[in-house]
């Protein structure tokens, strides 16, 4: 890819501390270079947050897509939240709009999106396992789409506090209250993680399983969770967590440049990632 930058290339950046080991860099460049834009998508060592929101003003930064830990801390330092990430309660994408800094967040349409691929959750009982930040995202964007939902934590108290915040009549409880009606689950939580004591672990005891569930897995390192590995094995529709990685780039994609994604080639550049 010849990089071709000149006085109106339009700087995105990256705040977060994997920013070295990130690997959304290629995605992101691929899909600018397929549509010729003059942007890059770059790379910011965050030591101060706040002074590296204001240099996104004083900079004339276009955008930058927000990770781990500054997801929540940021909004402290915009001008604005769109809907999303207000209720959401954190950001992972900011828009320089006219010097004017607005947060928005991606992750719920993203994981809806994925869902989607593999089963529609309008009117269906959803289990969401988790209520940390993915999940609060996930559970709001399924109650918009007409899911009856069901939110199980290891921290009870945390399940409530998410299930009222999203109403809708929402139920919630620990991960072991896994109820028979379920018919799509999510595992939001980091259980079964890459580098973590319960990599090859799943949350979900595989009799629980049935082959009309649909069983998405947010983790997407490994891949092939232990939970999605017992959910294939007795025949249910699976969601990969890379897919959610995808769509919440595709989305934050368009947020970054205004320009509709050129999803066949974010999805290739991800598949080479592997
Ligand atoms: P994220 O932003 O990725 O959602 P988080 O906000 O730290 O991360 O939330 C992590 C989620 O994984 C929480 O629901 C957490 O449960 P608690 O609220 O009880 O801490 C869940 N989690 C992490 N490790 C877990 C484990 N070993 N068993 C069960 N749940 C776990």
């Amino acid at each position: 890819m010849p990089l071709s930058i000149n006085g109106q290339t339009r700087l995105i950046g990256f705040f977060g501390t994997t920013y070295k080991t990130s690997k959304m860099y290629a995605m992101y460049n691929a899909a600018i270079d397929a549509l010729g834009l003059n942007c890059i998508y770059v790379p910011f060592a965050v030591d101060d947050l706040q002074k590296a929101t204001d240099g996104i003003r004083h900079l004339g930064v276009a955008a930058i897509g927000i990770t781990i830990p500054y997801k929540t801390d940021i909004m402290l330092f915009l001008d604005e939240l769109d809907g999303d990430a207000a209720r959401i309660g954190a950001v992972n994408v900011v828009v320089n709009k006219d010097g004017r800094l607005i947060g928005s967040n991606t992750d719920g349409i993203g994981a809806l999106r994925a869902l989607r691929e593999q089963a529609e959750p309008k009117g269906r009982e959803v289990v969401l396992l988790g209520a940390g930040g993915a999940a609060r995202a996930i559970a709001f964007a399924l109650a918009d789409a007409g899911a009856s939902l069901t939110i199980l934590n290891r921290t009870v108290a945390k399940a409530q506090e998410l299930a009222e915040a999203v109403g809708n009549g929402t139920r919630y409880g620990g991960v072991d209250a896994l109820p028979q009606s379920c018919e799509i689950l999510i595992n939001t939580t980091s259980y079964g993680m890459a580098n973590t004591p319960e990599v090859g672990q799943s949350l979900v005891p595989p009799s629980f399983l049935h082959p009309d569930m649909t069983v998405m897995d947010i983790v997407s390192n490994p891949r092939e969770t232990r939970l999605l590995q017992d959910a294939a094995a007795i025949g249910c529709k699976v969601v990969y967590g890379y897919r959610m990685l995808l769509w919440q780039g595709v989305y934050k994609f368009e947020l970054f440049t205004g320009v509709e994604p050129p999803i066949a080639i974010m999805e290739q550049a991800m598949e080479s990632m592997r």
